[in-house]
């Protein structure tokens, strides 16, 4: 082949590829608006994570593991609500072994939490967190490693006070949330946003 002829093929070659990226849709979300969606998401899972720890030290005190089973109960679930309904995305917490019924994954958390349960934590020793944007939104996960405060009402069944396990059996007969030791993979705080909420979300912080 003449060096010409190469030429002519490498253009015959490339010109589907041109045509293909000429016709790929515009992304959703500029770069900007990711990495500012990531931090709001990121914002959002701060303050639930801040909220619930103070919510489950103080039943703890006060009521012991048994009593604040209650309190998880309906706590969890309210600041979630009040969360999601204050920045317009879903503010939610879910798990490979769920306690909630309604905390079961969906796909993407599932196939997400699956990939970090041998190590919730990164490099860094943070916990691993990942954003997603697609034609229908934005997607942010951020694991949530168990603690050793968590073992009380997580851990090996038989290291679970018979009257905790009574008040978990009580309120959640389905329960698969036991089992799990320091430092695995407890679960994931999950936070989905639709394009529309989240242009609103960023022009209201902007402005
Ligand atoms: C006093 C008992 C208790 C302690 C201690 C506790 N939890 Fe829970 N946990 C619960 C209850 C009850 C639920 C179900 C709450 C709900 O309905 O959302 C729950 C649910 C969860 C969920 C949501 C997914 C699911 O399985 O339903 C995660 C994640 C979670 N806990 C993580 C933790 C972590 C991390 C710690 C330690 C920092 C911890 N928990 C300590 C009782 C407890």
């Amino acid at each position: 082949m003449t060096r010409r002829a190469g030429l002519a093929w490498a253009v015959a070659a490339a010109a589907p590829l041109l045509l293909v990226a000429a016709c790929a849709p515009r992304p959703a979300l500029s770069d900007a608006e990711e990495a500012a969606a990531t931090a709001l998401s990121a914002r959002l899972a701060d303050r639930f994570q801040a909220e619930l720890q103070q919510a489950l030290r103080d039943a703890l005190a006060r009521d012991g593991a048994a009593g604040a089973i209650g309190v998880c109960a309906e706590q969890a679930p309210a600041i979630a609500a009040r969360l999601s309904a204050e920045s317009g995305a879903r503010v939610r917490r879910t798990a490979l072994r769920n306690r909630n019924p309604a905390a079961a994954p969906d796909a993407f958390e599932r196939d997400t939490m699956t990939a970090w349960a041998e190590a919730p934590l990164d490099a860094a020793g943070r916990p691993k967190a990942v954003t997603q944007v697609s034609a229908e939104g934005l997607r942010y996960m951020r694991a949530i490693p168990t603690g050793g405060l968590c073992l009380a009402c997580h851990g090996a069944p038989d290291a679970i006070a018979p009257d905790v396990r009574e008040a978990i059996a009580a309120r959640y007969p389905a329960d698969r949330a036991t089992g799990f030791r320091e430092g695995e993979l407890r679960g994931a705080f999950s936070i989905s946003w639709t394009l529309p909420a989240l242009k609103q979300a960023l022009a209201q912080q902007a402005g």
